[in-house]
C-alpha cells in the first residue's frame, strides 16, 4: 500500500520521460515538468507511441494506453508541482542545477511532499542539503530505459527519515518496480562498475582495437548482456555520459571513470547518440524509445 497519489517528474529527457511512463502506466497521476516546451512535446509524442505499441503487443490491456496517457500531464510551470505527493528529479547531472530546482520546489510544494533524485553519481546527502527538506529526501535511481527496466536503486541520505525511505520504497513497489537498497555512495551499485566498464569500451574504439559493432557483439555474446556497452552509451547520450564521468571521477579519482577524449569530440560533432540520430552507431530516427 502506498499513500502517494500524484507524482511529479522534473525533467522530460531520456530518463524523466521513461520514469513518467512507469508512474502513469501504474495509474498514478503524473505531472511532468521541464523548462523546455519542446522537451515536453517530444516526450508526450514518444510516450503515446510507446504506450500504443505496448497495447498492440498485449503488454497493456485494451484501453490501457489511453488510460495511462490520461494520467500524463506536461507543464513548464514549476508551481504545478505543488499538487504532487512525491517529486522525482531527472534533470541535468549538475549539483548546482539540482540545488536550484529543489530550492524552488521547496517553496512551492507542501510539507508532506517527498523529494527524490534519479542522480546516477552525485551524493544524495549533498543534493538533499540544498533542498530545504533533507529528512524527506531519497535517492531513486531508475535504470535506462526506465519504461522497460524494473530495477530502482533506493538510497537514503544521511538525514533521510525512515518513514520517507519506507514511503518511497512502497511507492516503488506500487509502480511494479523492483527496489534494492544501497548506501549513498558514488555510482551506487550499477554505475560503480558500469561507468568504468563503458569507458573501457570507448577507449577500445579510441585505440582502434575494434569497431563498436564488434565490441557490442562480443559483450552480448560472451557476457549475455541484452545490450552492448556502445549501444547502451548511445541511449545514455554522450552529453550525459560526460557529466556522469565528471561527477564519478571527481568523487573517486578512479582513472577509469575519467571522461575519454572521444566523448568530448563526439559532443562537439553533435554525435550524442540516439537523440541526435548518430553516436557510436547510426539510427534512422531520433525517437527516444523503440528502434
Ligand atoms: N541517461 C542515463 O542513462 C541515466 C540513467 C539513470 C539516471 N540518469 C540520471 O538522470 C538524470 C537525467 O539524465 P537524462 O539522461 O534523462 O538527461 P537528459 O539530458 O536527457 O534530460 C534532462 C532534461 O532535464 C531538463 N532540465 C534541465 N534543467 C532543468 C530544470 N532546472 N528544470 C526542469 N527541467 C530541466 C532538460 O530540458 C532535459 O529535457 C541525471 O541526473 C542522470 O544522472 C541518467
Amino acid at each position: 500500500m502506498t499513500n502517494i497519489q500524484t507524482v511529479g517528474v522534473a525533467g522530460a529527457g531520456t530518463m524523466g520521460a521513461g520514469i513518467a511512463i512507469v508512474a502513469a502506466r501504474a495509474g498514478f497521476r503524473t505531472i511532468v515538468f521541464d523548462t523546455r516546451q519542446e522537451a515536453l512535446d517530444h516526450a508526450k509524442e514518444q510516450t503515446s507511441a510507446f504506450l500504443k505499441k505496448s497495447e498492440e503487443r498485449g503488454k497493456l490491456p485494451a484501453g490501457g494506453a489511453a488510460a495511462a496517457l490520461g494520467k500524463w500531464e506536461g507543464t513548464t510551470k514549476l508551481e504545478d508541482m505543488a499538487r504532487c505527493d512525491l517529486v522525482i528529479e531527472a534533470i541535468f547531472e549538475d549539483i548546482k542545477v539540482k540545488h536550484q530546482l529543489f530550492s524552488e520546489l521547496n517553496k512551492h510544494c507542501p510539507e508532506k511532499t517527498i523529494f527524490a533524485s534519479n542522480t546516477s553519481t552525485i551524493s544524495i546527502t549533498e543534493i538533499a542539503g540544498g533542498s530545504g527538506r533533507a529528512d524527506r529526501f531519497v535517492g531513486m535511481h531508475f535504470c535506462l530505459p526506465a519504461q522497460l527496466m524494473k530495477l530502482i536503486e533506493m538510497s537514503p541520505g544521511m538525514n533521510t527519515s525512515p518513514e520517507t525511505f519506507d514511503t518511497a520504497w512502497k511507492f516503488a513497489q506500487a509502480m511494479g518496480q523492483k527496489p534494492v537498497a544501497t548506501q549513498d555512495t558514488p555510482g551506487f551499485i550499477l554505475n560503480y562498475f558500469l561507468i568504468p566498464f563503458n569507458n573501457d569500451a570507448i577507449r577500445l574504439v579510441e585505440q582502434g582495437v575494434a569497431d563498436p559493432r564488434d565490441i557490442d557483439i562480443a559483450v552480448k555474446t560472451a557476457l549475455g548482456y541484452p545490450m552492448g556497452p556502445l549501444e547502451l552509451l548511445d541511449l545514455v547520450g554522450m552529453d550525459t555520459q560526460k557529466l556522469l564521468c565528471e561527477a564519478m571521477h571527481g568523487l573517486t579519482q578512479e582513472s577509469r571513470a575519467a571522461c575519454p577524449p572521444l566523448v568530448r569530440r563526439m559532443i562537439a560533432a553533435n554525435r550524442l547518440g540516439k537523440k541526435t540520430g548518430v553516436g557510436f552507431h547510426t539510427y534512422g530516427n531520433t525517437k527516444m524509445f523503440g528502434a
